[in-house]
């Protein structure tokens, strides 16, 4: 071989020693890509099981060393029993702070759906219900209480009340049903009872071992209501919702935000608050269909077109009207207590946009959207057999929210707007004139609005 040659091969070699080491610099770099994004991954796991605050500069480390704290940091991704106390990050100050706020909590999350009655409560309370094996929910326990205690003369104070809706509540997100067992009718024996409200309004109380089939038939999952269970044994129910991570009730019952703040400040309880709110010329319309006989009294008005102005029924709907907006404002006005807990939802949002702001209320509790729930809110929103028509599902249901514009007479709308006007103005419902815009579809009533 001549020198040429051999200096011809010797520069090939040099050639494929800058070559590979400009590849493995490349691939090095990807690493540590991932490197961050396994890290994020990891802290996130190691601030929802303990939270300590040390902090590893891990990211100024060479890339030989970031290679092993990958391969450290991997093998520890699969062992969840791992000490993750080492690995941690610059953690972004927001997040900081929501460390600090629950600073050993464990994973768990407590979501309250607040809302009024025919608010779409029920159906956005499903949203949750529908998430799956990890999610314990519950449909408007408090009933029991208020059956049992709007009677009873000495809580007709609404300040004890409160207090009594809050300390069932803060039992039921710590999985105690004992303090909601004092008000069920007739009391449970042995903490069994056949008589819990709504209970096939739970999927948690539907599966087993809470429910033990009496017949046993064929079963399809969400159809809970034609399976028989036995009685419910408030102990099972108790233990299911303990091996569970998140919690979510339903209530319409908490009239002030305000009076749930030992229950948000509670350490043993990391709550958020959905207030879910609606057009209230809306929940009239709804009102007047679904308890005919209660509104007969408007009924009449409307065909009169006179209403008394001091009437109670009209100072009840200010009652309500008020204090639905009183809350709101508690919310939005983001006391400390409260902050990063709180979001406003309104109906016809959802109804406009199901999926998205299922979305934004799951991003919001931190809880992961399943794709249980992501496929009950597809098969409840959709108009037609055609799934890849993507505007149906925002058509339809927005269509059903609006159903109350040609249903309640324009004199009861009118009412209803000086009665409730702030309320309205807060939560962005605009108001109508005459009767042609309020069943004019092409005017929307609803402006478009971000609460935060
Ligand atoms: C990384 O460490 C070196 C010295 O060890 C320091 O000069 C440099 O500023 C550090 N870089 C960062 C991003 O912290
Ligand atoms: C964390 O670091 C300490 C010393 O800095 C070390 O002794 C300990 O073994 C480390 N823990 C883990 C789980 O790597
Ligand atoms: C994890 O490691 C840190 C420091 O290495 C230590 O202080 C802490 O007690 C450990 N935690 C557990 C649960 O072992
Ligand atoms: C929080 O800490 C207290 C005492 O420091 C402890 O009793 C409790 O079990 C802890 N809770 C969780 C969820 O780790
Ligand atoms: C309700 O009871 C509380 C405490 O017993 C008392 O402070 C409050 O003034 C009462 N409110 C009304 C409206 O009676
Ligand atoms: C209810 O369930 C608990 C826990 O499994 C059990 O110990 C208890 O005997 C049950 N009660 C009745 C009345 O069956
Ligand atoms: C909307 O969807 C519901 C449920 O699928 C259906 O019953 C209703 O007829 C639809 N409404 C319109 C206006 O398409
Ligand atoms: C409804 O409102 C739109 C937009 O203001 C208008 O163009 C239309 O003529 C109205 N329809 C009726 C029936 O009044």
């Amino acid at each position: 071989m001549s020198n040429e040659s051999k200096q011809r091969s010797r520069m090939k070699t040099k050639y494929a020693v800058v070559f590979i080491c400009i590849v493995a610099i490349v691939i090095i770099e990807k690493e540590s890509n991932i490197l961050s994004r396994v890290s994020k991954q990891l802290i996130q796991r190691q601030r929802a099981q303990q939270t300590p605050k040390k902090t590893l500069e891990y990211s100024n480390t060479t890339q030989k060393g970031s290679l092993m704290v990958l391969k450290s940091l991997l093998s520890k991704l699969y062992d969840t029993k791992g000490n993750y106390s080492n690995y941690s990050e610059d953690i972004e100050e927001e997040e900081l702070e929501d460390v600090e706020t629950k600073s050993n909590s464990s994973a768990r999350k407590h979501v309250l759906l607040m809302a009024t009655t025919r608010t779409g409560s029920s159906f956005v309370g499903e949203f949750f219900n529908q998430h799956g094996e990890s999610l314990f929910y519950l449909f408007e326990p408090l009933w029991h209480v208020e059956g049992m205690l709007t009677s009873a003369a000495e809580v007709s104070n609404g300040t004890v009340l409160a207090g009594i809706y809050r300390d069932v509540l803060r039992g039921l997100f710590l999985c105690d049903f004992s303090p909601l067992e004092k008000f069920i009718s007739p009391p449970p024996q042995d903490h069994v009872t056949p008589a819990l409200f709504r209970r096939e309004s739970s999927l948690s109380l539907c599966e087993e071992p809470v429910c033990s089939p009496v017949i046993k038939h064929v079963i399809e999952r969400y159809h809970c209501k034609i399976r028989r269970c036995g009685p419910l044994n408030l102990t099972l129910a108790s233990k299911s919702c303990l091996s569970k991570q998140y919690h979510a009730i339903k209530s319409v019952r908490v009239r002030h935000l305000e009076t749930l703040q030992p229950l948000v400040e509670d350490p043993r309880l990391d709550i958020r608050v959905i207030q879910l709110v609606r057009d209230p010329r809306a929940i009239l319309a709804s009102r007047m269909v679904a308890f005919s006989s209660k509104y007969q009294m408007w009924k009449t008005w409307a065909q009169d077109g006179q209403v008394p102005e001091d009437d109670e029924e009209l100072k009840k709907l200010k009652g309500n009207c008020d204090h639905i907006r009183m809350s709101a404002e508690v919310g939005l006005s983001k006391p400390g207590w409260l902050r990063r807990r709180y979001m406003l939802v309104r109906y016809e949002d959802i109804a406009r946009y199901p999926m998205q702001k299922a979305e934004e209320m799951y991003k919001f509790t931190g809880i992961p959207f399943s794709s249980q729930a992501r496929e009950w809110i597809l098969r409840n929103t959709q108009t037609t057999q055609e799934a890849n028509d993507v505007y149906s599902t925002q058509k339809n249901s927005s269509e059903q929210a609006e159903k109350w514009r040609f249903s309640i007479p324009f004199t009861l709308a009118q009412v209803v707007q000086s009665v409730c006007g702030p309320t309205m103005k807060l939560f962005g419902y605009k108001f109508v004139n005459d009767e042609k815009t309020l069943i004019n579809k092409s005017i929307s009533l609803l402006e478009d609005k971000l609460f935060f």
